[in-house]
């Protein structure tokens, strides 16, 4: 199957080319009606009238992004300080983030309690922190239900062998120190992972997490977590994750708790990558084509720094050909992509079949959204890339210039 997001309008009234041309190679592209349709679909996913989705915007904050995820009406969670203050700089209001830290030292807890967004602490001696700097006040837990689930080991964020949430059996101490330093326990939270497509494991976390809930009564709000998957394979036909059907489960779920609790109270969801992820293609150019004893290489100027899912997580990403001024042959072949960074692990995509690719074509990796920009880096002295939106009518808008060599070097102060 070929993938055709140019002709299907993903690039606006610009060819993938000119856009290089006028922001640099490589860069991210996004596309905002793709943006505001996952977004749509995440609101609508249940009946229930309480349902909050917060973004989680660890898999992208910029900050022009955020402002459209905002007017499509999703609050976020939040992850430090820094993104606190991203989130207010689209516009977010202390009442909309949901600050979900993991060991942080006083001076960022402070920061979070002095912006007056609500806090959730994930271990006993955080738990006494908070209640240090803000005895009387509220604050949430996050749980770890013993188990976890994700596409890699070092995403999977709960469970016995991660450094996550409060154990689940530790609810008796949770609550002395509570009482301790008068804290009123607002809500409980998990996330056990990232990128699930079957429903099965999540609802499983739903229903443990709501067990202990009702240990508590008088939360405000129960957050489910995040982990919502995109299909970043489209050969093999993978199902996309059916949110209408995991939205009818949580919906059972949801009436049936707060019908034992006697109270209804808000549920969250924390969905990052789903919501962006499919949002944005990396664009990149073909700056050689060679052959290492027998293997073809494709070398881009795409490099681990630029995207470092494949490298870290042996993620996979389907990429597009965009020929450049020649003839499209229908070749195809099997083919390693690599990037411009002097390590030997630096690959995007390992032994893929593509249709042919010469030097100065361009390639676009898809489902660059999530996790891609936020993640980039200066690593071998190279320029964090340029971020642009396609919008609506078609023209498209810088949101992130393009690194310069003055921002390489702005914060290094030299020895006098
Ligand atoms: N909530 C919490 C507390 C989290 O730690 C995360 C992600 C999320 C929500 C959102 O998870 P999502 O819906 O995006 O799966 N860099 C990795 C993913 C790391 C996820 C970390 N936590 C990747 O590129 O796959």
């Amino acid at each position: 199957m070929e993938y055709n997001l140019r002709e299907e309008g993903f690039y606006g009234n610009m060819e993938p080319e000119q856009i290089t041309e006028m922001y640099g190679s490589p860069v991210y592209v996004y596309n905002e009606e793709t943006l505001r349709s996952r977004c749509r679909e995440l609101k609508k996913m249940v009946r229930y009238p309480h349902f909050v989705i917060d973004y989680s915007i660890k898999a992208n904050f910029n900050p022009a992004l955020l402002q459209i995820v905002k007017e499509e009406g999703l609050e976020v969670d939040v992850m430090s300080p820094g993104e606190i203050y991203l989130a207010k700089m689209a516009g977010y209001e202390a009442n909309e983030i949901f600050y979900i830290c993991n060991n942080v030292s006083e001076q960022e807890m402070r920061y979070a309690i002095e912006a007056g967004v609500t806090t959730s602490v994930d271990s006993l001696s955080q738990l006494e922190q908070y209640g240090r700097l803000n005895p009387g006040g509220k604050v949430a837990v996050r749980l770890n239900p013993g188990y976890g689930a994700g596409h890699h080991q070092k995403v999977i964020t709960a469970g016995k062998k991660t450094k996550f949430g409060i154990d689940v059996e530790m609810l008796p101490e949770v609550k002395a120190v509570l009482a301790r330093y008068s804290l009123k326990l607002v809500g409980v939270n998990q996330h056990i992972g990232s990128l699930f497509l079957e429903k099965e494991q999540y609802l499983k976390s739903v229903d443990s997490l709501l067990e202990c809930a009702k240990e508590f009564s008088d939360l405000e709000f129960v957050d489910f977590g995040g982990g919502f998957g995109i299909a970043y394979h489209k050969e093999n036909q993978i199902q996309r994750l059916d949110l209408a059907d995991l939205g009818k489960s949580l919906d059972e779920i949801m009436y049936r708790f707060v019908k034992e609790y006697g109270k209804e109270i808000t549920f969250r969801a924390e969905p990052g990558r789903y919501v962006t992820a499919e949002s944005s293609v990396l664009l990149g150019t073909v700056n050689t084509v060679k052959t290492n004893h027998g293997k073809k290489y494709i070398g881009t100027d795409i490099g681990f720094n630029v995207l470092m899912r494949p490298v870290l997580y042996d993620s996979y990403h389907e990429i597009e050909v965009y020929e450049k001024n020649r003839k499209v042959t229908g070749k195809r072949e099997t083919v390693t992509i690599v990037g411009n960074i002097c390590e030997s692990g630096d690959i995007l995509a390992k032994d893929r079949e593509l249709p042919h690719i010469e030097e100065k074509d361009m390639i676009g990796v898809l489902d660059a959204g999530a996790y891609g920009h936020v993640m980039s880096s200066n690593y071998n002295g190279r320029l964090r890339p340029a971020e642009v939106l396609v919008k609506r009518d078609g023209e498209n808008c810088l949101i992130r210039k393009r690194d310069t060599l003055d921002d390489l070097v702005k914060n290094y102060v030299l020895l006098p």
